[in-house]
């Protein structure tokens, strides 16, 4: 395995000896970080000073209620989206400062992306959907087919590489969803809500081929944001977030004492008094700001015309 390690990391944008000088300081530093997001007059704060970090051969989950800023964060982290400020430094240097040349680099060669609706190409095979991202950017040695191979004898669908997504129950599919973002060997997996839209036997599936990414490559970063507490199952490190900032930094202690209780009772998202009633007031502002979008697209449309 090492061997194969090796061998694939000469290939990443960062050299592997650059991460391994900073072993011991975070992968990642977030650093009072702001989003606001313009919708006409009004302005919605989607990250308000948040702080945190993430260590490389880790699985980092963050949890917290719909709108409070997880695909926000997922995505300034991607480079898919700027912050108005604060900063992000990766091994050591601020993405916030690349020009668009170099975060469209940084996100094309360091990131993958594992998102909730499987992204899948339907008329492609699954192995043609891993394969994709990397002809489109003509990195298709034969060293990374025999990279493919080995993704696809891990998530355990070697014999299903040729059925199409609709042959592919919801579990597998995310699991090739994951193996694509993985196909171009990023050093960060951003999984957001990977979950979602699967029965719990898929959940279960999804979820140890994401703990057996991070023991096979502990060169990776992995951070998840969903708001489903099961995930709590394979954090090595686990944040909470409320209304665009660390709520709650779950010390080792508090997190295994989680992993060890029994059943949703003791989640901690779930102690917390007011927060039923905030998860409603912002559920609605999602559900609001989806509905706006519709009628821009609408508008859109009939300009159209
Ligand atoms: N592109 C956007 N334009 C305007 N508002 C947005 C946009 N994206 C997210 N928001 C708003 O920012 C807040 C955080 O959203 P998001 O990061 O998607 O939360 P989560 O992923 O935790 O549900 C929400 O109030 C949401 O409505
Ligand atoms: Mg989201």
């Amino acid at each position: 395995m090492m061997e194969t390690n090796n061998k694939l990391n000469n290939n990443t944008y960062i050299p592997q000896n650059q991460s391994v000088e900073s072993e011991s300081q975070p992968k990642i530093i977030i650093n009072d970080a702001i989003k606001i997001y313009k919708r006409g007059k009004i302005e919605v704060v989607a990250l308000r000073g948040l702080t945190c970090d993430f260590n490389q051969g880790e699985i980092t989950v963050i949890m917290g209620p719909s709108g409070c800023g997880k695909t926000t964060l997922l995505n300034m982290i991607g480079g898919l989206d700027r912050l108005n400020s604060g900063n992000i430094l990766i091994d050591g240097r601020n993405i916030c400062h690349f020009s668009d040349t170099e975060l469209e680099k940084y996100r094309r060669h360091k990131i993958g992306f594992v998102f909730q609706f499987l992204n899948l190409i339907p008329e492609l095979t699954a192995e043609e959907n891993i394969l994709l991202p990397l002809e489109l950017s003509g990195t298709l040695s034969n060293e990374r087919r025999e990279f493919i191979k080995e993704l696809l004898d891990i998530i355990g669908l070697e014999e299903r590489k040729t059925h199409r997504p609709d042959e592919l129950s919801g579990g597998e599919q995310q699991r090739i969803s994951i193996a694509a973002a993985l196909a171009n060997n990023p050093d960060i997996i951003l999984c957001d809500e990977p979950t979602g839209e699967l029965d719990s036997q898929s959940k279960n599936m999804v979820m140890g081929l994401l703990h057996s990414v991070i023991e096979k490559f502990p060169d990776k970063t992995i951070i998840i944001v969903s708001h489903d507490p099961d995930l709590k199952k394979i954090a090595d490190k686990m944040y909470y977030i409320r209304d665009g900032a660390i709520s709650h930094h779950f010390s080792k202690k508090e997190l295994k004492e989680l992993k060890n209780s029994s059943s949703e009772q003791n989640d901690f998202s779930l102690q917390d008094p007011n927060r039923a009633q905030e998860v409603a007031l912002l559920e609605l502002r999602e559900l609001s700001h989806i509905i706006n979008e519709k009628i821009k697209k609408i508008d859109k449309n009939l300009h159209a015309q």
